[in-house]
């Protein structure tokens, strides 16, 4: 802690306290606008915002979706296009005239569809601060029922193929969309998260399974109810009796080319398939390219993509993601870790299996169980990674969902971790595709008014910038650290003093972590991403509480704009 304060704050701001109302809050000298809301109208033909009925089915692909989380910012031509993703539904606010927000019709079920997946929006800076360029052919709506392309070397797998799709080559739409990547050749990568709870079984007469389905299921979180979307019961598509591997089609990373509105989007399968948060691309010194990517389940793990392919700039792209190797993490006690390539040799199945059921491929080789893995975001000025490990409840308590232990250890030292910590590793000759690391914790969050030990926190976290369960991340281009949060904003017991959820900036040198920005109770901050002349900072709040931002009958998660009152560079 000594040294942290003793060194000099490159932060340009005065750290804010915590807040528990329903605004947002910046530092002094900065301030914000909302640049868009789930439901603002983006295509033609869409309808104004109605918060009587959450919007109309027949519009419902025509507007900004709902939950906003990972953004990047794509320059093309001289347009800012953002291209962002839409996680989930909120069925009591989409559906606020069903009881529960229930679906009771294919309608119902059609206008959830539609509020999820991605958008694509230019936007411009004007006289009354950024807007969406209304009538721009780059804004695009992307939903869960958006032609894509299969690619990589799951593509035709009979555990790929369905009745609709016998050749198992395409799919339709991409689903529970969280965290996103930007490709070297500025594409944009989105991550496909909890993609089991829009599935179910009905009583239909069953379709026989293929052997490993079942097993699947299980460590997938595939159940006969789902999570209350209801899809199976008037799409038939997500009903698990008639279509068993419907399920195998998603959980994937998805490529868009924001600059192309006519573009397929393709699943890159051998990106792997669990509940991914964001993926993280860089390049190594040969040029191949390395994406990291966690697992967001109690227990899962880390993984790894080197591509054997090289990126040259200004050649073709294609396949370069489809042909490499997926690797998972080890981490050793000892400070030093691994990546173990996950192939046929070392795990025992076929190529497309490991991708199918990677996860199933990261126990047979024995990966660490990790703190639910969230961002993954590199340094642009080392040769480094950070991972936000968000919380885990059950570590210390319970295997994770394929019985692998648990057991408190190297970046994941406190049972029943309520907190959350970022684990950070510096690859070996200073190369991300090397297979050795070593490794440190960035941060341990934890409340040192409430606690001594290990919950108090590390070193660099006191009663000024507590938090708790860091998830989104991303480094600006000076090389600090941006922290966003999705926890516990109760304020009380073990969360005293944290306030509602937020964003942080760290020093990755001298371990200072400050207070920026505060939102909304009852939100989650999420995605993160700046203007061209990184004078606008682009924030996602995503399902706040109350009737924030605008007063009306239902709250609505938005994008916010952070800027400095003198215009200047933030970061
Ligand atoms: Fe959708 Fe892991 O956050
Ligand atoms: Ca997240
Ligand atoms: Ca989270
Ligand atoms: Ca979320």
């Amino acid at each position: 802690a000594s040294e942290a304060k003793a060194s000099v704050s490159r932060f340009a701001f005065t750290p804010i306290p915590t807040h528990t109302d329903s605004t947002v809050h910046v530092p002094e000298g900065y301030n914000w606008k909302i640049l868009t809301s789930w439901g603002d109208p983006l295509i033609e033909g869409a309808e104004a915002f109605n918060d009587e009925t959450g919007g109309s089915a027949a519009s419902s692909d025509k507007v900004f979706g709902e939950n906003t989380d990972g953004m990047e910012n794509f320059v093309y031509q001289g347009k800012q296009l953002l291209a962002i993703n839409h996680e989930f539904a909120t069925r009591k606010l989409n559906l606020p005239l069903n009881e529960e927000g229930i679906p009771k019709s294919a309608e119902d079920v059609l206008k959830l569809q539609n509020l999820q997946g991605a958008s694509v929006i230019e936007v411009e800076d004007s006289e009354n601060g950024w807007q969406i360029v209304k009538g721009s052919r780059f804004n695009r709506r992307i939903t869960h029922n958006t032609p894509m392309k299969l690619a990589g070397p799951a593509v035709g797998h009979p555990l790929m193929q369905t009745a609709a799709d016998p050749a198992g080559v395409q799919s339709l739409g991409t689903f529970n969309n969280c965290g996103s990547g930007k490709t070297p050749w500025g594409t944009y990568l989105t991550c496909e998260e909890n993609f089991n709870g829009y599935f179910g079984e009905t009583d239909a007469a069953p379709v026989a399974r293929l052997d490993g389905v079942d097993a699947g299921y299980k460590r997938y979180g595939l159940s006969k109810d789902g999570w209350g979307y209801e899809y199976h019961k008037f799409d038939e598509r997500f009903d698990t009796a008639k279509n068993p591997n419907e399920p195998h089609r998603m959980g994937w990373i998805v490529e868009i080319d924001p600059t192309d509105p006519t573009s397929t989007p393709v699943k890159h399968t051998a990106l792997g398939r669990f509940k991914h948060e964001n993926a993280e691309a860089v390049l190594a010194p040969d040029r191949r390219v390395v994406v990291y990517m966690g697992d967001d389940e109690r227990g899962e793990f880390m993984y790894r993509f080197v591509s054997n392919g090289v990126y040259t700039p200004g050649q073709s792209t294609d396949g370069l993601l489809d042909d490499g190797i997926l690797y998972v993490a080890k981490f050793n006690d000892d400070l030093t870790g691994e990546w173990l390539p996950l192939t046929p040799q070392s795990t025992g199945m076929d190529a497309a299996e490991i991708l199918i059921f990677s996860r199933l491929a990261g126990s047979a080789v024995g990966a660490t169980t990790m703190d639910r893995p969230e961002w993954i975001s590199t340094n642009p000025n080392e040769v480094e990674a950070y991972c936000c490990l968000t919380n885990n409840k059950n570590r210390g308590v319970k295997p994770n969902a394929g019985g692998d232990d648990t057991s408190v250890n190297g970046p994941n030292p406190r049972e029943t971790n309520n907190y959350g910590q970022i684990v950070r590793w510096r690859p070996h000759n200073e190369d991300h595709a090397s297979d050795t690391f070593d490794w440190d914790l960035y941060v341990m969050a934890g409340n040192p008014t409430v606690h001594d030990g290990p919950n108090a926190g590390s070193d660099n976290i006191h009663a000024g910038n507590m938090f708790n369960s860091p998830d989104g991340m991303a480094f600006d281009e000076n090389g600090l650290v941006w922290i966003q949060t999705d926890g516990n904003d109760s304020n009380e017991g073990d969360f005293a003093g944290m306030g509602n959820n937020q964003m942080l900036v760290g020093d990755p040198v001298s371990g200072e972590i400050a207070r920026f920005m505060t939102g909304p109770n009852g939100c989650e901050v999420t995605g993160l991403t700046w203007s061209a002349d990184r004078r606008s900072m682009f924030v996602g709040i995503q399902h706040p509480g109350g009737n924030w931002p605008d007063g009306g009958k239902l709250p609505r998660s938005s994008v916010i704009v952070i800027k400095r009152d003198d215009d200047g560079v933030i970061g």
